[in-house]
């Protein structure tokens, strides 16, 4: 893959808010999610776990991203990967705690981005969704008590005429600082 396609799939990618309905099949979700897993992460502690959910179980978690009039479009999501929090180790913590920086949040970002992007390049889109309900998550999924999920994302086939839109992003001059 050269660096234009790169940017093809980068600008492709957006937020899907408008899903068909259509399930995403159980083993593509597996392949999409053993891509992200592929992610690097401070000290290689893979700090995550990923739950994927596919089938009828999908609008359990639905009703748990939903409320408030947020995310109503994720009732049509196909299937739903969320992003949990997992163990870290003893490196990534000690490291993190000499440079005051909790490592993890970055690392559940990093695997996320892995995931929606790779959605994408299977024709697959998506929604990473933070305005959700880790408590109600937890109750409907069975997870253990404590069990951060940071993020949800929803995966899903979009409807025609949902076209790509132009990046919506702040002037490059303000986020990129360059000293070359
Ligand atoms: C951490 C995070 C949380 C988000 N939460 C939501 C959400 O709950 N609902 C939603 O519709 N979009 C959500 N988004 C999508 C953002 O609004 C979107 O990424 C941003 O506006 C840029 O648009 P784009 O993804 O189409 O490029 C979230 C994105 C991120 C990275």
């Amino acid at each position: 893959m050269d660096l234009a396609e790169i940017e093809q799939l980068y600008l492709h990618r957006q937020s899907c808010r408008s899903f068909t309905g259509e399930d995403v099949p159980a083993e593509l979700v597996k392949k999409l999610c053993s891509l992200a897993l592929l992610a690097p992460s401070a000290c290689n502690a893979q700090p995550w776990k990923l739950i994927a959910v596919t089938g009828e179980k999908r609008k359990a978690v639905a009703a748990c991203v939903q409320g408030l009039g947020m995310n109503k479009f994720a009732g049509d999501a196909g299937a739903f990967v969320l992003v949990a929090e997992g163990k870290s180790n003893l490196t990534a913590k000690l490291g993190g705690r000499m440079k005051d920086t909790d490592f993890t949040p970055g690392d559940l970002g990093i695997v996320t981005a892995h995931l929606v992007l790779a959605a994408d390049a299977a024709g697959i889109s998506s929604c990473i969704l933070g305005w959700r309900d880790e408590k109600k998550l937890r109750a409907a999924l069975s997870l253990p008590e404590g069990t951060r999920i940071p993020y949800v994302v929803a995966l899903g086939y979009a409807k025609e005429g949902d076209p790509v839109r132009p990046k919506k992003r702040k002037p490059t001059e303000e986020t990129l600082i360059s000293l070359m």
